[in-house]
């Protein structure tokens, strides 16, 4: 019997490193889901090129093409659709995802945050850890909804923060977390373990 793959949507704005970890995670039958399509908000991002080797239909919208963020939003979101995208992953996407991408896909799109939520939300998670003294960071897989770095929460890794760590070595270690995080997320949400309660997140132990 064949079961149907989730059939994934990526945003990204950048390298792509996760989106490569989803896409091997996926081919190599470790996840239950199918990237099939990437969109980004940059032309050149590396993420674009890593779905093209794998034969990935891959699209750039460019912000300043569109009057608004809403039709800016509107032209992603018939792209995902067209596509048949299930659930939304955000991998380095850069941008706040607003009303018109989020609401059609409320409780169907995540994100990965380089910190372990609550704590250092917004731009470079990793910096704001390693300046605080923390010493314990770590990386979160949350899904989003209308305000940033907040949705309820899937998993999260915690990185320990070494004496001798600089910004770059500890953000190294972490990226290394995430791309282990955020396929094995997916696959729990593909597998239906899922469930959202309010702010919880309960995961099914069932096989
Ligand atoms: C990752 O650290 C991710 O957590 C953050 O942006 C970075 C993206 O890296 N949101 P990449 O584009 O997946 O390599």
């Amino acid at each position: 019997m064949t079961t149907k793959k989730l059939q994934l949507g990526i945003l990204a704005s950048g390298s792509g490193t996760n989106l490569q970890s989803i896409i091997d995670a996926c081919e190599a039958g470790n996840v239950d889901a199918q990237v099939c399509v990437v969109v980004s908000d940059k032309e050149d991002a590396k993420a674009l090129d890593r779905a093209r080797n794998h034969n990935i239909p891959a699209f750039s919208f460019n912000r300043k093409s569109f009057e608004s963020k809403k039709d800016f939003e509107a032209a992603m979101l018939k792209c995902l659709k067209d596509h048949g995208v299930e659930l939304v992953c955000l991998a380095g996407y850069m941008r706040i995802v607003g009303k018109t991408l989020l609401e059609p896909y409320t409780d169907n799109m995540i994100n990965i945050h380089p910190a372990l939520l609550p704590a250092f939300p917004g731009l470079d998670g990793q910096r704001q850890a390693w300046e605080y003294g923390a010493k314990v960071a770590g990386c979160t897989v949350h899904y989003v909804d209308d305000k940033m770095d907040n949705g309820p929460i899937i998993g999260q890794v915690a990185v320990e923060v070494k004496e001798d760590d600089t910004v770059d070595t500890l953000q190294k270690r972490i990226l290394e977390q995430e791309h282990k995080l955020y396929p094995r997320c997916i696959q729990l949400i593909a597998q239906g373990k899922v469930k959202i309660e309010g702010r919880r997140v309960k995961i099914s132990s069932s096989s």
